[in-house]
């Protein structure tokens, strides 16, 4: 796959930290272009809607011209970030009131990289999984990246980890 078919979409607390760094380290999509959710205004959902205004819909509507969707996150509590989680929570407006984008969503692929520090994290990938599963986006991996310099173990995971995205992103630089 070429980078030009993708867009990563950050999710961290911090827009230079582990997660930018982990980004770095994969080679085939380290100049895609980048949406940083920090930097946009996206609201919580609201089941009156009343948020129509922040910056989630012209966002998607961005992302939809993208094939692959890679979506960023620390490990925050074993979970994905909350400003992650509040992005999937928001595509629920697509499906309640802008299903004509929603509809754009099917066939896409998505893909994760998230950046830890104390444990690979139980369980994380299941919420992605699922989440692909109803919308009809084809789920493709993790990458989890070891931010930490102590755990050896987990520094060699690394390298597996970070062949998981190699074998889909190509290089083409
Ligand atoms: C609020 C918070 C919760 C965290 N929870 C976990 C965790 O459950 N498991 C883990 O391995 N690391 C955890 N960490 C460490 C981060 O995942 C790790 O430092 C990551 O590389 C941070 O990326 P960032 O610089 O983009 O925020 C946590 C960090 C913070 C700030």
């Amino acid at each position: 796959m070429a980078k030009k078919d993708c867009i990563i979409i950050m999710g961290s607390a911090r827009s230079q930290g582990n997660t930018k760094q982990a980004l770095s380290m994969i080679p085939g999509i380290s100049g895609a272009p980048m949406v940083d959710l920090k930097e946009l205004d996206i609201k919580p959902y609201d089941y009156e809607y009343k948020n129509q205004n922040d910056d989630f819909l012209a966002l998607i509507h961005r992302l939809v011209e993208y094939d692959t969707w890679v979506l960023a996150t620390p490990v925050y509590w074993y979970s994905m970030s909350s400003t992650m989680k509040t992005f999937i929570d928001r595509i629920s407006d697509l499906l309640d009131i802008h299903k004509d984008v929603a509809r754009k969503l099917r066939g896409k692929r998505l893909f994760v990289v998230a950046s830890y520090n104390t444990s690979l994290p139980k369980g994380f990938e299941d919420t992605f999984e699922q989440t692909c599963g109803y919308l009809g986006i084809e789920y493709l991996g993790t990458s989890f990246i070891y931010s930490g310099t102590e755990n050896s173990e987990l520094l060699q995971n690394n390298i597996d980890e970070l062949q998981k995205s190699e074998c889909i992103f190509e290089q083409t630089d």
